[in-house]
Parts: structure tokens; sequence; C-alpha cells
């Protein structure tokens, strides 16, 4: 009687999980993975490594850099999405190396050199994949690629939120407050 309950329990348990997974494949790699599971995540558990720029575990995605983009196969249709944000779903193919992706991947690295030409993390990505610029960079060489994270930090993490967005389109940068130094930033 005993042995039957704790079976019937095992399998509760069992019938839970298997429900509160996913599979997919990614590059061809079959992959289960926990729903809620982001695609760049399950791609890291299989040894496949997607560029980020934007991500940090410890924060929210934001998706703002797009050089995570990836091919998603959906129901005979494709498209490209942030893995850093896009979470994995039953059945769905994954390329994070196809012609579309490494295409698409090229045009991002080159704005974001443009953009960027001083940011080290942006230089190590476009060697890493050979990207040359060909984008004439921004006048004022900056290294910020406005990517949010460190707004992110200092509101989620820090939970002080001095620092933030300002302006619109070639003016966007990260400014504190009427572009005074805050007392409460330790950095
Ligand atoms: S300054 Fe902030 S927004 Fe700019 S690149 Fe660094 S972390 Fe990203
Ligand atoms: S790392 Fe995914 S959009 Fe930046």
């Amino acid at each position: 009687m005993e042995e039957k309950k704790a079976k019937k329990n095992n399998d509760k348990k069992l019938k839970k999980k298997t429900e509160s997974m996913v599979s997919l494949t990614i590059d061809g790699l079959p992959v289960t993975i926990e729903k809620g599971t982001t695609i760049l995540q399950a791609a890291k558990e299989i040894g496949i490594e997607i560029p980020t720029l934007c991500y940090h575990p410890a924060i929210e995605p934001y998706q703002a850099c797009r050089v995570c983009l990836v091919e998603v196969i959906k129901g005979g249709k494709s498209s490209l999405v942030a893995s850093c944000g896009y979470l994995a779903e039953e059945g769905i193919e994954v390329k994070t190396d196809s012609e579309t992706v490494n295409e698409v991947r090229m045009v991002v690295i080159q704005l974001l050199l443009a953009q960027a030409p001083n940011s080290e993390k942006v230089k190590v990505i476009a060697e890493k994949y050979n990207v040359e610029p060909i984008f004439v960079p921004r006048k004022e060489e900056k290294e910020c690629i406005l990517c949010g994270l460190c707004t992110r930090v200092c509101n989620e993490i820090m939970g002080i939120g001095v620092i933030g967005f300002a302006h619109r389109g070639a003016n966007r940068e990260i400014v504190t407050p009427y572009k005074e130094l805050s007392e409460l930033c330790s950095t």
C-alpha cells in the first residue's frame, strides 16, 4: 500500500517536471530545459556560445545591442530574435550560425563600431567575428554603446537609480540628473 502511494507520488512529480520542461534544437543539437529559460541560456547549457554585450545574468535582459541575434524557426516561419530575452519554446529550431544570422550580426557590429569606435568590448567582438568598420564613425569618439547595463545595475542591483538615458537619436547619452554627480554614487 505504502509502495503504491510512493510510486503514485513519484509519477506525479515526474509528470509535473516533464510538463515544466521544453525540448528544442539549437544548431541541430537537441536540448531539454526548464520553461522560462532563454535561448541564450539553453545554448550555453549545451556548449554553444552566442556573443552578447548588453546581457548580464544578474539583471533583466534589455535587448539593446542585438549582438545576440539568432534565427528561430517556428511553424515553418523564420524570424530573428534577441536570444538573451527570447524564451525557449517547445519544438522550435534555433540557428545561431546561419547565413542570415552572420550577415545581420555583421551589420549590427559595424553599426556598433561606428557608434562607439573606442569601445574595447565592441572591438573584441568585431575581431572575433572578422568584422571591419565600414560606416563613418561618430565625430565625437565615444565608448558607450548605450546598452543600458550601467543604468540597470544602478536601478535593479544598487536600488539607487541615479543614472539614466537622456535625449534622442544621435544625442542619446547616459547622464546623472542635471549632469551632476550624485552623492549617493560611490563610484
Ligand atoms: S556606459 Fe552604460 S550604457 Fe554605455 S556602454 Fe557602458 S554600461 Fe552600456
Ligand atoms: S546581449 Fe542580447 S540584445 Fe544585447
